[in-house]
């Protein structure tokens, strides 16, 4: 049920986040016609900027990062009205009278997006409370990192907990806005004959890949804290898994998915230390070409020496009745050969080939779902090559291909940020992260990190423009399974 809000704060209005992704996603919805008539946005940050400041930084914004396409003069001045600018010290306990004054009546009800450090949590909801910015009319939105252990991560849920009640919390973790990733579900719920073969009968082993050609981008402050591990697999990666590990919810609805969700996540093998070293594997990039670019090492980006990972290969068990024996080869990285989010899903052999020894080895199906740049799912099938056949028959692997993108061609690709602000705006929680999740999450991405730090794992160096170390390879060669590079 939707109850959308009338207000909305946004703190970390001036950050990178709001100018590249959350502006452009709130513009996108307005020229849409998708947002509350009246709904106002009210931009918070450190530093004297005042309404008409914030709406020239706004539409330099819009300017810098819409699409050509979508930039329409009447719909960025229509959108620049509604936004407001209050300047806020989070840290200074006086600064929140002002901010009550200037945002006014919340009866109509008011969303909070904050977008900081997460330092800043405590003092954000403290503060809130205080002026009347956190009663039943008022939710909030959390932006990661939520934390960087299971301690942490408790720690700010309960501060925020102690103001705002679980069904008024919104964690974000903007890969479920992405529709490619809603896709998973329709691909697997929407249609009959995937689930039969869709568990440890079926299915040999699954790999997600996220690919990144990306480095540092001047973000050390916080990568050198957190590395791959964190920033990528605590939170993307296990939602990934879990979309395609989990059971089918009766319903799509906020209770039901997240269950099921919640459900995989408790059921994530826990890794002791002895099981660290064969189950990942660490990295950190040299310098190296990237698409044709010299780009430096991670140690000279940062200038100091660093232990930090910038890409890591894990191979996970999901403990339960469906999974059991699958392994869930996981990988993600930074300055890799190419930019590339992919889940593939390796089908297991036929039992018995009538081919065998007459030319064309059988490959097993594999279902492919690339979530980006391109948007596709492609199905790997063998087919007879055209021939007479007089020597034995050729088969060969072949794709049967969905593009999302020319299949959808008439319709417009959202920011994943456009859907979940509009889910913040109008209530429905079902693509953000609960409570338990996020600490089922850490739980396990602990065990391995303790893995590492009583082996004393340091990463292992690639070059920048590859697929990682040679060991990440090796993880899944051992196990007879190649990893999906093409
Ligand atoms: C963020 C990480 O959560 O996701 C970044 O902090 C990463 O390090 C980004 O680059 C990747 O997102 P996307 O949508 O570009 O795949």
């Amino acid at each position: 049920q939707r109850n959308p809000v009338a207000k909305m704060l946004l703190f970390g209005a001036t950050g990178d986040l709001a100018k590249r992704m959350l502006l452009p996603s709130l513009y996108g919805l307005h020229a849409d016609g998708l947002l509350p008539a009246a709904l106002t946005i009210t931009g918070s940050a450190r530093g004297e900027l005042d309404d008409a400041g914030f709406r020239k930084e706004a539409r330099e914004a819009l300017d810098e990062f819409l699409p050509a396409d979508r930039k329409d003069d009447a719909a960025i001045g229509s959108f620049l009205d509604r936004l407001f600018f209050q300047p806020a010290d989070l840290s200074d306990e006086s600064t929140f009278q002002a901010l009550a004054d200037k945002i006014g009546d919340v009866s109509g009800g008011l969303a909070i997006f904050l977008s900081t450090a997460p330092s800043l949590f405590e003092p954000a909801v403290k503060g809130l409370e205080k002026v009347g910015l956190a009663g039943d009319t008022v939710r909030i939105g959390l932006e990661k990192p939520l934390g960087y252990d299971l301690a942490s991560s408790r720690e700010i849920n309960d501060t925020v907990a102690a103001v705002f009640p679980e069904e008024r919390i919104f964690r974000i973790d903007h890969y479920l806005g992405k529709e490619t990733v809603q896709n998973i579900l329709a691909l697997r719920f929407g249609n009959s004959f995937f689930e039969p073969v869709w568990n440890a009968r079926g299915i040999d082993n699954v790999q997600i890949t996220i690919a990144e050609t990306v480095g540092l981008e001047d973000r050390a402050g916080y990568y050198e804290g957190a590395g791959a591990l964190r920033d990528m697999v605590a939170n993307h990666m296990l939602q990934l898994l879990a979309l395609i590990a989990m059971e089918p919810p009766a319903r799509y609805d906020m209770t039901e998915v997240r269950d099921e969700k919640a459900k995989v996540f408790r059921s994530l093998r826990q890794m002791t230390p002895a099981d660290v070293p064969h189950c990942t594997v660490t990295g950190q990039y040299l310098g190296g070409a990237v698409k044709g670019e010299i780009v430096k090492g991670y140690d000279e980006e940062l200038g100091k020496d660093s232990d930090t990972e910038t890409f890591v290969a894990i191979k996970a068990h999901v403990d339960n009745w469906r999974w059991q024996g699958v392994p869930f080869y996981l990988r993600t990285g930074k300055r890799m050969a190419v930019r590339r989010s992919e889940i593939a899903i390796q089908f297991k052999a036929v039992p018995h080939s009538m081919f065998a020894g007459r030319g064309g080895l059988l490959q097993p199906n594999t279902l492919v779902i690339r979530l980006q740049p391109e948007e596709y799912i492609e199905l790997l099938v063998m087919a007879k090559e055209p021939g007479l056949d007089r020597e034995g028959v050729r088969l060969r692997e072949v794709p049967l291909k969905l593009s999302l993108d020319a299949e959808f061609a008439g319709t417009r690709r959202r920011i994943a940020y456009e859907r979940l602000l509009l889910d913040l705006i109008e209530g429905d929680q079902t693509l953000f992260v609960r409570r338990d999740e996020v600490e089922a999450q850490w739980t396990w991405i602990d065990a391995i990190r303790a893995g590492w730090e009583a082996n004393g794992t340091k990463p292992k160096h690639y070059p920048a423009g590859t697929w990682g170390p040679n060991a990440a390879v090796a993880l899944t060669e051992r196990d007879g399974v190649t990893w999906m590079d093409d």
